[in-house]
């Protein structure tokens, strides 16, 4: 959550930090602001909204060749242009921007502070003034490092010095840190992605580490000040990967981008007929006698699948648990356990977390990820790549469907079951392909709900898993309330609520579960509820909403999730709403 840059070198830093602002705002982006030197000031520019709005409050002959810039996600104070960053020390002597969350704010506040009038509420202008307080009695170097020392919690920092307005300070702790090298240019940022128009290669901050930037020289110290020297990573990012190219939203694109991005992780794992997954990890999870998968929101639905894929067909337990939930308590049972995390973005705070307390246990983990060189992939003992390339819309739908096809590699891997998954994969391809060509269909049942305030997604097994993830996504961006419930607990509770302006969805996915779901459907209809029903052809029955293509294996989840992503999608559309960024989400959340 929040985007930061800084910039020095040949071009004007004002473009460059606006230009990449732009990149980052699906980290947060409620408000932003940059600081750049002018002559010999440090001015600064902020306001609520989006980069496009900061871009038009500035000049355009401005000049300058060095700057932060900040897209925040509000964490610590309302939205407004007091809160947005930069934020300027009491002496004027520090402006800095900040990811993160510092955890003692008021403490050190209360313990240096007390006689410095704050003109924000956010806990990243305690940090700028606790610098100026220190550097009163120290060097910039001790300083930094007591900075270091004292704050807890979540920082990437990036500051500006008026008195040495050649360089630039940062600091890293638990959330990303980048530092970009280029032509007689450095650039900092939160995601590589911002160094796309000029940055060669990179390399990523550890935690309690700080850096010293000059236009020709990057120095990393650890937090004792030694200096630490960190292997250059090549910048791939691809312009056109992160094009939203004729498309009007990045959401739909990255919907239609899901064949492609089953086939790239197809060749990826299979090789002629085999799967490459790494012996030695297989091999890790087949010894352990229980997995526990951690992760959130829609991958935590795609872990579910794994859950099911592997009691019903490995007999092996597992357990699917709420990154965030388990932090604090996670106590593994079983004398051998593994641990798998999912995440997209590979910078989920609540799954970093998980990590380090199954580390603090001495316990093995494995990384599915979309995000290389992400966090979560620097700490996991072994990582598989998601192969989806970059999602930029803040609702998941390729990431999620690439996590369910790898989970299904990953438990064919694990009991050395290959004989249909080219198959298997071939029939998923058909289908979703299928889904997107006859997209013009599903709107017949967007006009139907698109006007309803509350929605059940219902369906059992694999159906019920989807509706989980179904009814995350229409909530999400068309902001209808929404419910994803195993169809037989309606009548536990949740039948209260049917009425004929309440609309249920049922995802039907296989025979045996057919009938169960039909006759729960029969309850609601006698209720006055609307109900629709998205199956397979051989299920489909005349007064259905939708008929799919038939995935004859557990691949099955993913035709009916993309249906619901499209639902969502067309509902947003509709109401006007801004799809890719909506309102008080971020795509990378990367505070507790
Ligand atoms: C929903 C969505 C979120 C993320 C969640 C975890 O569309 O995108 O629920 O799935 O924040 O993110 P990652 O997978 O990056 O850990």
């Amino acid at each position: 959550m929040c985007g930061l840059v800084g910039y020095i070198g040949k071009n004007n830093a004002k473009d460059i930090l606006l230009s990449s602002l732009e990149l980052l705002e699906y980290r947060g982006y409620d408000s932003s602001g940059i600081a750049i030197r002018i002559n010999d000031s440090i001015v600064t520019y902020k306001d609520i909204g989006r980069v496009s709005h900061l871009r038009s409050i500035i000049k355009n002959n401005i000049y300058s060749n060095i700057g932060i810039g900040h897209t925040r996600w509000a964490t610590h104070g309302s939205v407004n242009r007091i809160n947005a960053h930069p934020h300027s020390s009491f002496d004027g002597r520090f402006t800095l921007v900040h990811n993160g969350v510092i955890e003692n704010y008021l403490e050190l506040k209360m313990m240096y502070l007390s006689d410095v009038d704050f003109i924000s509420s956010t806990d990243s202008e305690v940090i700028v003034n606790l610098l100026s307080y220190f550097i009163r009695k120290c060097s910039i170097e001790e300083a930094l490092r007591k900075l270091i020392s004292v704050l807890k919690g979540s920082f990437a920092l990036v500051i500006f010095d008026r008195d040495n307005m050649d360089r630039l300070y940062v600091i890293k702790n638990k959330t990303p840190l980048l530092i970009g090298k280029g032509n007689d240019e450095i650039m900092v940022s939160s995601d590589a992605l911002a160094f796309i128009n000029s940055i060669d290669s990179y390399i990523c901050l550890d935690d309690m580490e700080y850096a010293i930037l000059c236009k020709n020289s990057v120095k990393v110290f650890d937090s004792r000040g030694n200096i630490i020297l960190h292997n250059e990573i090549k910048n791939d990012t691809n312009k056109e990967e992160i094009s939203k190219g004729d498309y009007p939203y990045y959401m739909l694109k990255e919907i239609e981008e899901i064949p492609s991005c089953i086939e790239r992780i197809r060749n990826k794992y299979i090789y002629e007929g085999c799967i490459t997954i790494d012996e030695s990890l297989l091999n890790e999870i087949r010894d352990s006698d229980i997995i526990y998968v951690a992760s959130c929101g829609t991958s935590y639905y795609a872990s579910l699948y794994f859950k099911y894929i592997m009691e019903k067909e490995y007999k092996k337990k597992v357990d699917v648990l709420i990154a965030s939930e388990y932090i604090y308590s996670f106590e593994a049972i079983g004398r051998n356990p593994f641990i798998i995390v999912v995440s997209q973005s590979g910078e989920t705070q609540d799954v970093i977390s998980f990590v380090s307390k199954c580390k603090e246990k001495g316990l093995r983990t494995l990384c599915i990820t979309n995000t290389r060189y992400s966090t979560l992939e620097r700490e996991c003992d072994y990582s598989l790549s998601l192969e989806a390339r970059k999602e930029v819309a803040v609702a998941s739908t390729k990431a999620y469907v690439n996590e369910v096809v790898l989970f299904y590699f990953l438990e064919k891997a694990i009991m050395n079951d290959i004989n249909r998954v080219v198959v298997d994969i071939d029939e998923l391809l058909i289908s979703v392909k299928d889904v997107i060509s006859r997209n013009k269909e599903i709107d017949n049942i967007v006009k139907q709900i698109v006007s309803k305030d509350h929605l059940y997604y219902v369906g059992r097994e694999l159906g019920y898993y989807g509706s989980l993830e179904a009814a995350l996504k229409l909530k999400e961006i068309s902001y209808i309330h929404a419910e994803g419930l195993s169809s037989s607990e309606l009548k536990h509770g949740s039948i209260a609520l049917i009425d004929s302006s309440f609309p249920t969805i049922a995802l039907i996915d296989n025979m045996i579960d057919e009938l169960l779901v039909r006759s729960n459907l029969q309850e609601i209809k006698s209720r006055d509820g609307m109900t629709f029903v998205i199956t397979y052809s051989p299920f489909y029955k005349d007064g259905d909403s939708l008929s799919l293509k038939l995935v004859d294996s557990s691949l099955r989840i993913i035709p009916l999730v993309v249906v619901s992503q499209y639902i969502a999608y067309k509902c947003a559309l509709l109401k006007g709403n801004d799809i890719d960024k909506p309102r008080n989400l971020a795509k990378s959340v990367t505070v507790l």
